[in-house]
């Protein structure tokens, strides 16, 4: 949505079908126009090159992998958390023109060195570029005692620091 009110051609894409008419409702009121794929990742846009990546993937650690359906596909991300954030990193710098740039949020949980180095193997040019501490939300609260058991948080820690990674495709 922003994208598109900055005069950007978006197209995005969602594995959920209630994300997307979620996102049709928002588009319609704003009076915006997206292109809206339905699939998972990159596959409904195979072999399109863009200007600008940008992804908010699924990036809490959970007990399980990723549900194939429900709410919680929206966030849990498998043990590590990087379940999506890993295909994303192999996957989407192949997909930006050389010289564009790949953007990721994800929280500090799921390992921003681990987005980083997997983004420089790809061949990019990486940085973090903003960070911003907030309160766990209540899917983050649910799991604190569990976090802590893992070491992913010291104890008591109840705020977590969301991270966006930067990625150039060098020319
Ligand atoms: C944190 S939410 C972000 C929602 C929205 N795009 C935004 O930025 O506000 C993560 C989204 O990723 C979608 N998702 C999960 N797995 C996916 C996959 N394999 N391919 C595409 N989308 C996926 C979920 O359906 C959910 O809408």
């Amino acid at each position: 949505m922003a994208a598109a009110a900055r005069g950007a051609r978006v197209t995005a894409v969602d594995v959920s079908r209630r994300a997307l008419a979620a996102a049709a409702a928002n588009l319609l009121l704003d009076r915006r126009r997206v292109r809206l794929r339905h699939g998972d990742l990159l596959a409904p846009v195979a072999g399109a090159r863009f200007d600008l990546i940008t992804a908010n993937p699924p990036y809490v650690p959970s007990r399980s992998a990723p549900p194939r359906r429900g709410i919680a596909r929206s966030w849990d991300a498998g043990r590590d958390g990087r379940d999506l954030l890993d295909r994303i990193c192999a996957d989407a710098p192949g997909a930006a023109r050389p010289r564009r740039v790949l953007l990721v949020v994800q929280s500090a949980l799921a390992g921003v060195s681990a987005t980083c180095a997997a983004l420089s193997r790809a061949g990019l040019l990486v940085g973090v570029v903003a960070r911003r501490r907030q309160p766990f939300g209540p899917v983050m609260t649910a799991r604190a005692a569990w976090f802590e058991e893992r070491g992913l948080i010291a104890p008591g820690q109840r705020e977590e620091e969301l991270v966006v990674v930067r990625g150039v495709r060098p020319l």
